[in-house]
């Protein structure tokens, strides 16, 4: 069999692409079984306190209405480990949109109808929700998300900036921000006896059907979750969501299958947000511009169901070499619904603070912030003091420094000028961990000459499936055309979820494995194939998740051109250029798409994306896509991604890192560096709308 040898990184267009854009491709909510019912959930009304009473008797009188759920009489569940699935269990309301009823009925329009007249009373209790840096109930957390360390500290850091020449000393501000995939969180859930099957829109089916057969008590062969096709999650797929869990009580109850989808309004207090982040930065450096000091201190809100802190001061550990640094996270638990992951948990925000501070050091330095960065470049990752597996910033800075046309920048700020307009450019840098964890996966060759490669990995929009694909035809030495590819079934070799940019990682390292063992098989064997073809498995438990002594992460560099409208305050990204250093390129057809798409979200957090909680009535105040704006393609012209291919062997079989996330991680900084360089307006909450530009 020949190997091909090109179809790794080839641009392969995505194998379910007819299927989606025909719509023949179906979603959770999209399973038409037979006699479906649909449910609609009733959220609290207050933001902290008890439910004293849940009047049903209005809405069972509709037509159509086959069941309410209350806290009172909803099936019960084992105790989940993961505290916002504990629904309908008790009276007591965690925050404003805590589900407090589902209704199911035959139709979903009469569900909806039906559920406002649902009648809740609370006995209500005061409520905190306002998050500030000196908040008397803030505690510094032993670990931050992810499982980091909460602190980390070398040196001296707070002498050292007191002794410092030169220093900056800046606070920023993230709000709190959503998710908003295209599909809500979405199950269709159905029982056969003890059977439960369910379509679920999510980031990993595997950790789904064990949280059910936990949750109901059954033994996991006896539940089925398929999420074939994905709509994006952007994280907040990456843990089952009370639809899950809601769908399947109802389906129990109503004896029939039933959707639940969630509505577009109650997705922010239910499906987690990044939490907004208050960054106290203190950055010093010498005469040359080496960092003396770098301390980075956020603090950021949690719920009282649990404790998820934003490791947004990780970064810090990571970017720049310094003698005295100091990285801490403090949080208050308020009344707040859940944060959870949203694409580059920590990194996001963290390199928004840390990226605009390193802008204006050099601009008190009277430095170029390229080459401000270039000068702190460190020898090993700064706060382990692990060598780098592979660590190329420097070219992405001096390649896209290089496309984008940086030499010829003038860096006064309000140098250039058309017409109304103000002009600037600004630069930032990216970074992101590059991991694996361990999965199963099996490959089956057949007398055709095809095969057929399984793993319950899933595809959440990103083209997975089709990389896979390209994985498993390079191990093999066969034309991608030969490969199918089954992911997105628990009947499937199980598999890690789609996140923390480790999927294809994780997944195609298994794939990998069990394609080249029945490579190997298939070149022993003689004669013809059995019926049943043959077929190989690979486990890379032990392997996936070996401790290595490498620091691994992404790199990568943003540039921003900007347009400030000085009459009304407008900014326009004119161009958006980022460089990325994230090992081999699987396909560099998805790799752009997820790079461009990335930067383009955090466009939308630079300018657009803003979410308040209201403190009185203990809601986000922007919980629809006509408050809460994503940038539309008007907003995002010129957006570029390049990369630089690097052989790192320390990785995986397929050498490359995780991109999913690592396109969000700096395009806020460049952003807001680039205003500042056209305004002289250096500002420090995002987003950047008019209002705060004037
Ligand atoms: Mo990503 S926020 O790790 O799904």
């Amino acid at each position: 069999m020949p190997r091909t040898g090109t179809v790794l990184g080839a641009p392969a267009e995505r194998l379910e692409g007819r299927q989606k854009v025909t719509g023949a491709a179906r979603y959770a909510a999209e399973h038409p079984l037979s006699g479906r019912a649909h449910a609609w959930p009733v959220p609290a009304a207050v933001a902290r306190g008890r439910v004293t009473a849940v009047d049903t008797s209005a809405a069972r009188a509709e037509p159509g209405v086959l069941a309410v759920l209350t806290p009172g009489d909803a099936p019960r569940l084992a105790q989940p480990e993961d505290a916002i699935l504990a629904v309908l269990q008790d009276s007591n309301v965690p925050h404003r949109g805590w589900c407090v009823a589902l209704v199911v009925a035959d139709t979903l329009e009469t569900a909806r109808a039906a559920a406002r007249l649902v009648r809740v009373e609370y006995d209500a209790e005061p409520a905190d929700l306002t998050l500030t840096m000196d908040h008397p109930d803030r505690y510094e957390p032993e670990e931050a998300n992810a499982g980091q360390p909460g602190r980390v500290e070398h040196g001296d850091p707070e002498g050292a900036f007191a002794a410092a020449g030169t220093g900056v000393d800046v606070v920023y501000r993230v709000p709190p921000l959503h998710n908003h995939p295209m599909e809500p969180h979405a199950t269709t859930a159905r029982w056969d006896d003890d059977r439960l099957t369910v379509y679920t829109s999510t980031q990993g089916g595997t950790t789904a059907r064990s949280v059910l057969a936990q949750l109901f008590e059954l033994p996991e062969d006896r539940v089925t979750v398929v999420s074939e096709h994905v709509g994006g999650g952007f994280g907040s797929k990456g843990t089952p969501r009370p639809d899950l869990v809601l769908a399947a009580m109802a389906a129990l109850r109503a004896g029939r299958p039933v959707t639940l989808a969630y509505p577009r309004r109650y997705l922010p207090t239910v499906v987690g947000h990044r939490a907004p982040t208050l960054h106290r930065l203190r950055l010093a450096a010498d005469p040359d511009g080496r960092l003396t000091a770098l301390l980075h201190e956020v603090t950021t809100h949690t719920s009282r169901v649990k404790e998820f802190v934003e490791q947004a001061a990780v970064p810090s550990r990571v970017m720049y070499a310094t003698p005295n640094l100091l990285t801490v996270h403090r949080a208050v638990a308020l009344d707040v619904p859940s944060p959870s992951w949203m694409r580059a948990p920590g990194e996001a925000p963290g390199m928004y603070a840390l990226e605009s501070a390193m802008d204006e050091l050099a601009g008190a330095l009277g430095m170029d912030p390229v080459q401000l960065r270039l000068r702190n470049e460190p020898e090993h990752e700064p706060g382990t003091g692990r060598p780098f597996s592979s660590r190329h910033l420097v070219q992405c800075l001096r390649e896209g420094a290089r496309r984008f046309g940086w030499e010829e920048r003038d860096p006064r700020p309000r140098a250039r000028r058309e017409g109304p307009w103000l002009l600037g450019t600004g630069v930032a840098a990216a970074t992101y961990p590059a991991s694996a964890g361990p999965a199963t996966a099996a490959a089956r060759a057949l007398p055709d000459g095809t095969f057929i490669v399984r793993i319950n990995a899933t595809d959440i929009g990103t083209g997975a499936r089709t990389v896979l694909a390209q994985v498993a035809a390079d191990a093999l030495g066969t034309a991608l055309e030969r490969v199918r590819i089954e992911i997105g079934h628990s009947d499937l070799p199980a598999a890690p979820l789609a996140g923390g940019s480790m999927g294809t990682a994780s997944w195609g390292w298994a794939v990998h494995d069990a394609c080249a063992d029945l490579a190997a098989r298939l070149a022993a064997h003689t004669g013809p194939l059995p019926a049943e073809g043959i077929e190989a498995r690979a486990d890379t438990a032990g392997r996936a998740d070996a401790e290595v002594p490498y620091a691994r992460h992404a790199f990568g560099a943003h540039f921003a051109e900007v347009a400030v409208d000085t009459v009304t305050g407008e900014v326009r990204v004119r161009r958006l250029l980022g460089v990325f250093a994230a090992g081999h390129i699987l396909n560099a057809r998805t790799a752009r798409s997820q790079f461009t798409g990335a930067m383009i979200m955090g466009l939308g957090m630079a300018l657009t994306e803003h979410s308040t909680l209201d403190p009185a009535f203990g809601d986000f105040t922007e919980s629809d896509l006509a408050s809460y704006h994503v940038p539309a393609n008007a907003d995002a012209p010129a957006v570029e991604a390049h990369w630089i291919d690097e052989d790192d062997t320390h990785l995986n079989p397929m050498g490359s890192k995780g991109i999913g996330e690592i396109g969000i991680v700096g395009t806020a900084a460049a952003i807001g560096n680039a205003v500042h360089h056209a305004t002289g307006v250096r500002c420090r909450e995002l987003p950047l709308t008019p209002d705060r530009i004037l």
